[in-house]
């Protein structure tokens, strides 16, 4: 099923304290590898997700600017942390605190991608509801551009680097 034919709803399923969700892509996003707990919060089966593009779970509330900092961030072999809303195939929605890693071969070449995701800290996810829903926003009225500008200058009036900022905000849950 594309997530475009899904009917979405505001039901939120919340990940379990001790629940990790893996996947693993290969350099183009396409899902290699997903763990049992992937495809129990998804709500897609292995065979519905091997194959697939990763954005089969992308949620339309996920600002664009989000994913091209993700990619900025792991193609050139950077880990990357994000607060990412996802859609299951129920129309359903699910937050996760995901860390996304560079898989090398003995070259040194990036094959390939890692996911990992825990249960997101609820504050964080309250404070970063409103910088991506402003995102989204400034995407619809003004581009791709806006948004990202948006968030650099969010980063530089909190004097913080992404990475540092998102780490923070999850501390200990
Ligand atoms: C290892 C890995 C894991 C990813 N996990 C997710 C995810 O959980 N949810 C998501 O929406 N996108 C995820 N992405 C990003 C997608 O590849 C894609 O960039 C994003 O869904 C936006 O898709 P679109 O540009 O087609 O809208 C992941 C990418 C990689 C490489």
């Amino acid at each position: 099923m594309k997530n475009n034919q899904i009917n979405i709803n505001n039901n939120e399923i919340k990940m379990q304290e001790n629940d990790f969700i893996v996947s693993k892509t290969n350099a183009k996003g396409i899902i290699t590898y997903c763990n049992e707990i992937f495809m129990h919060m998804s709500d897609y089966s292995e065979n519905e997700l091997l194959g697939q593009n990763h954005n089969i779970i992308r949620h339309p509330d996920m600002p664009k600017a989000a994913f091209k900092l993700a990619w900025d961030f792991i193609s050139s072999g950077k880990e990357f942390f994000a607060y990412v809303k996802n859609l299951r195939k129920d129309g359903s929605y699910y937050w996760v605190f995901a860390n996304i890693t560079a898989d090398y071969d003995s070259s040194g070449k990036i094959i390939g991608y890692t996911s990992v995701r825990r249960k997101p800290n609820d504050q964080a996810i309250k404070t970063i509801i409103p910088i991506y829903s402003k995102m989204l926003e400034l995407e619809k009225s003004s581009g791709l551009k806006a948004s990202v500008s948006y968030l650099l200058k969010f980063l530089e009036d909190n004097n913080v680097q992404y990475n540092d900022l998102i780490l923070s905000l999850q501390g200990d849950l």
